[in-house]
């Protein structure tokens, strides 16, 4: 079966409301904080892509039952020392990062040789930035390299640890925070800025956890070793995928979109404030707070007057997995746009800093670099004309999404490869996608 995609029309004007899956990020957390729960956990709304049934399969293997029910996932913990490790397992985290170092976190305490695997693009991704304060608890850790494969076995003897985050890494903070809930004590951590649903999804299950909000950084103390019961929850819509959407509609023509039910912590909505920034209208109403998660339905009309933007670094961490596609945006407004200090985007599913700045120079936008600076020289009249190829070597998911949302508000004739990529995040995309309009073989 092709594996690509072909674009030759833009979108025409649409005015609709969507509803895009589950987050990924709560997803992946909500599956594994049920495997330490004690009893059952009902979890609605979980994203069914490729990241989070590996992690549903990984959990299986290591002895937590789940079944798939028609409305919801119910999983089976046996508690935070509930995880049967005694026999060498193979653990297979796919595409996802996420997983594979929260996963290491939960492992601190296992009895035998568990071994992480990844796909070929998480196998050359750092681990060292989670295994080196994971055996500061004890644990014993060996990696090829400092990627994967990872062999982790646990101890008996975990001891807490004071732990500084520094990358704004909120896999890091994670995997140090799920080890942390296994160990005796209380563990200390000082961490960057970044996405917070670890904190709040254990704070919402009464585990003793504690946040002090600095300007710059968070102060969060863990005391270890208190079980908890299994919990329900409904999963919001991931603004990640969401962002696709927004950008859609700011480029496009005349059109008009509401996304239902999307996950707006402050820690995720780096795009939404840069896209304002820029002259966009993007607004969040209906906005509740579920289990400590704050959930909006968003607005975004198209926009022909949109303006470059100095881009303050304090967002990047807030909008880390939505550059490609703030980069779009900044190629089709007036003025020369600043990123400045992105290092952390060339770690992702595939070096999204170089290929952003080869993707933008083929469709002719002039683009400045300097080491993980760049700037973009926008144009609010950017159409593009003739053929283009997207190869996304790495099959990054966020690759083949942001090329669609290019085909479809600046023209030309499209073919795009690894449509299978979406399947790791966004399965839904293409269809919903096509939903609003755009014409996609
Ligand atoms: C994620 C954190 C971010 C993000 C990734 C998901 C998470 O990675 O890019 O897509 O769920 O914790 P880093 O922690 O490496 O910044």
């Amino acid at each position: 079966m092709k594996n690509h995609v072909i674009i030759n029309n833009k979108i025409n004007s649409f005015n609709n409301k969507i509803y895009v899956s589950g987050d990924k990020s709560i997803s992946i957390r909500c599956v594994l904080l049920a495997s330490q729960g004690i009893g059952l956990s009902k979890i609605y709304n979980l994203l069914e892509s490729e990241d989070v049934l590996n992690s549903l399969k990984s959990i299986k293997k290591l002895g937590i039952e789940y079944e798939k029910k028609s409305s919801h996932y119910l999983i089976k913990g046996f508690g935070l020392s509930g995880f049967k490790t005694n026999k060498k397992i193979n653990l297979n985290a796919g595409n996802s990062g996420t997983f594979a170092r929260l996963i290491l976190g939960l492992l601190v305490d296992s009895k035998n040789e568990i071994k992480i695997l990844g796909d070929k693009s998480l196998s050359i991704r750092d681990f060292s930035r989670v295994t080196e304060p994971l055996k500061q608890f004890g644990a014993t850790i060996n990696s090829n390299k400092n990627t994967l494969p990872v062999k982790i076995i646990g101890t008996d003897f975990l001891r807490p640890i004071n732990y500084e985050e520094k990358l704004g890494s909120a896999q890091c903070k994670s995997a140090v925070i799920l080890a942390a809930i296994k160990t005796p004590g209380t563990t200390k951590i000082k961490a960057r800025k970044s996405r917070n649903h670890t904190e709040l999804l254990l704070k919402n299950l009464g585990f003793p956890i504690k946040v002090m909000r600095k300007k710059n950084f968070d102060l969060i103390e863990v005391n270890g070793q208190n079980n908890f019961r299994g919990f329900e929850y409904t999963v919001p819509g991931d603004i990640s995928s969401s962002a696709f959407f927004l950008v859609l509609t700011l480029l496009s023509k005349e059109s008009k979109l509401k996304i239902m039910n999307v996950n707006v912590n402050k820690s995720r909505t780096g795009i939404i404030k840069i896209l304002n920034m820029m002259n966009a209208d993007i607004q969040l109403k209906k906005t509740k707070i579920y289990k400590g998660e704050a959930v909006s339905d968003i607005y975004v009309k198209s926009k022909n007057n949109l303006k470059s933007i100095k881009c303050p670094q304090e967002l990047n961490s807030s909008a880390i997995d939505e550059f490609l596609l703030i980069f779009l945006v900044a190629a089709k407004s007036r003025g020369i746009s600043s990123f400045k200090n992105l290092s952390e985007l060339n770690k992702k599913e595939s070096p999204r800093l170089d290929i952003a700045v080869n993707f933008l120079r083929k469709i002719g936008v002039k683009v400045i670099r300097n080491k993980d600076d760049i700037k973009i020289y926008g144009n609010t009249k950017l159409e593009l004309k003739g053929k283009f190829i997207m190869n996304n070597f790495k099959k990054d998911h966020r690759v083949f999404m942001m090329s669609c949302v290019a085909a479809l508000t600046l023209g030309g004739k499209w073919k795009i490869h690894d449509k299978d990529s979406i399947n790791s995040s966004f399965p839904k995309f293409l269809k919903l996608i096509k939903k609003l309009g755009a014409k996609i073989n």
